[in-house]
């Protein structure tokens, strides 16, 4: 290829581009049998006597397809994404990018047929078995060289924020899925884990919660870091803060996994360690937020009429609700009345619709005109419609499983003056029955908001076409 300049640099997004596309199509995927299982808690002959579509089954089809595959999808296009512009270089190997977007839709392809088969190892979130556990590592180690790589070749001497963040969700990720999967095979799709009793459970949890705290916000916040700035187009409200942040919230997290298991075999100092790292927590978190949220200083007015904007900065409030949320929850007494009902379910969606979703969704409302030579989405009325719709569906979700969650508990613990318990079990049961059908009512909102931005997405790939933004040797940030 020609340039005028040497060393004129074309972007890599062609990965990008395959990464956002399959973004919007997991999301409509993974909220879909969000949606069933929601329906299925209600009425639950709606699994038709198959035992494919079975409750059991399809909940972790779901939690994987949410979080691995679109949550996963669109960290790699926007890591890919601003990776290259914050370096100035292309990506590090294009043949490591190609492996890991291939790999990893394979990786989802066999999670959407053995999950449903009933194969799984039983662990939370890491459900998966051995032979997939071994490809996993492969692309995480591709996605580590291509990614490093890039920061290594960089043109400008300075890391930018966001590539802290992503760099420490890529090797704790690492760490987390070695530690937490290892496991004796004992057929082709059949292992046992390598540790035993109470501390298999302290390991999976320190697992979960990191998984939560790395994949489901360090790297969000990476993808905040960027995106806000840009969108906002003011530069971050305070760099100081953003480095104090980085380094408080990943230390902390770390420790913060027992506040699963309150009231269990572990340790009783260990849980007590996990709720006080859990109640300190709540100062990085919350200083993020700020961080993303002031970026907005001097530029209120934008979000009147800039609907992906809006995306972003009420993603942060959803963030700012769920890590003062999560902290009382680990407080063990709150703990005694949150734990098994739907509190935790209302509290995983505000910080996973209202959170992890919005923030991506807006992430991508950004790229992906881009990637396409638009300047903006094919409907931008539509964007609003989604930001509508979803952000109903989400209020509607959480308050419905706060209210849900917060009577259980108290039922539960209902006793007479006599000692003997107030309500049986089923009477919670039904009392719950008008909040699940409330829920699915939120959750097909958000899911018809994900569909919209499907629709938006494929009219704008069509009006457009794939381009790979050239930029000459001293550009700014395209
Ligand atoms: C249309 C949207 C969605 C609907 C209707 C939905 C519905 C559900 C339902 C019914 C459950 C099972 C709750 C239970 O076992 O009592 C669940 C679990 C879960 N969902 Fe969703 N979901 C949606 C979107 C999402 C998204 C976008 C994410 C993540 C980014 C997510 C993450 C999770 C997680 C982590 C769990 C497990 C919670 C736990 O174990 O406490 N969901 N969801
Ligand atoms: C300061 C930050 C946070 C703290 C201290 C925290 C704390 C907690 C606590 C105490 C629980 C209940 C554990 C139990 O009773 O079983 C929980 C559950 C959960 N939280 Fe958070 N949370 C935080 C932020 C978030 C965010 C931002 C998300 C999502 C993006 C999230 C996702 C989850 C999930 C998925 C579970 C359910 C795990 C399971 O049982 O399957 N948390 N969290």
């Amino acid at each position: 290829m020609a340039f005028p300049n040497q060393s004129a640099t074309v972007y890599n997004d062609t990965v990008v581009r395959q990464f956002a596309i399959m973004t919007v199509v997991w999301g409509v995927v993974g909220m879909l049998v969000g949606v069933i299982i929601a329906a299925q808690l209600a009425w639950p002959e709606l699994n038709l006597g198959i035992p494919w579509l079975t409750y059991g089954r399809l909940r972790p089809l779901h939690t994987n397809a949410v979080i691995f595959a679109f949550g996963g999808c669109a960290l790699f296009a926007t890591v890919y994404y601003v990776v290259q512009r914050t370096c100035q270089v292309r990506l590090f190997s294009d043949k490591l990018a190609a492996f890991t977007f291939w790999g990893w839709q394979l990786v989802i392809l066999l999670a959407a047929i053995t999950l449903p088969l009933g194969y799984t190892t039983g662990k939370e979130y890491a459900e998966l078995e051995w032979p997939i556990d071994i490809l996993i590592t492969l692309i995480w180690v591709a996605y580590a060289v291509v990614f490093f790589g890039t920061v290594g070749t960089r043109k400008v001497k300075h890391i930018y924020v966001a590539n802290w963040f992503f760099g420490a969700f890529i090797i704790a990720v690492a760490i987390l899925h070695i530690v937490n999967s290892a496991e004796i095979p004992a057929g082709p799709m059949k292992s046992y884990s390598a540790y035993a009793g109470v501390q298999d459970a302290m390991v999976q949890w320190w697992y979960g919660h990191n998984a939560v705290g790395f994949f489901l916000t360090a790297a969000f916040l990476g993808m905040m870091y960027y995106f806000v700035p840009k969108q906002a187009g003011r530069p971050v409200y305070s760099y100081r803060l953003s480095i104090v942040h980085f380094w408080a919230l990943i230390f902390t997290y770390m420790w913060a996994g027992p506040h699963h298991l309150h009231y269990t075999a572990l340790p009783d100092w260990t849980q007590s360690v996990g709720m006080v790292f859990s109640l300190i927590l709540l100062a990085p978190s919350w200083g993020g937020m700020i961080n993303g949220v002031m970026t907005l200083s001097g530029a209120w007015h934008k979000l009147r009429d800039d609907p992906i904007l809006r995306f972003l900065i009420v993603s942060l409030s959803f963030y700012g609700m769920s890590t003062f949320e999560g902290p009382m929850m680990s407080i063990k007494t709150v703990n005694a009345l949150s734990h098994y009902t739907d509190w935790t379910v209302g509290h995983v969606h505000s910080g996973a619709l209202g959170w992890v979703g919005l923030v991506s969704m807006g992430s991508m409302y950004y790229l992906i005109p881009r990637l396409f030579g638009q300047k903006q989405m094919f409907s931008v009325k539509a964007i609003e419609v989604h930001f509508w719709t979803a952000t109903i569906g989400i209020v509607i979700y959480i308050a419905a499983m706060w209210i849900a969650g917060v009577m259980q508990g108290l039922m539960w613990r209902a006793i007479n003056a006599d000692g003997t318990l107030t309500y049986t079990f089923v009477e919670s049961v039904k009392a719950t029955y008008p909040f699940y059908v409330l829920r699915l009512l939120g959750g097909t909102l958000y899911l018809s908001g994900m569909i919209i931005m499907l629709w938006n997405t494929l009219k704008t790939a069509t009006a457009g076409r794939a381009v790979d933004i050239t930029v000459p040797p001293v550009a700014a940030h395209a």
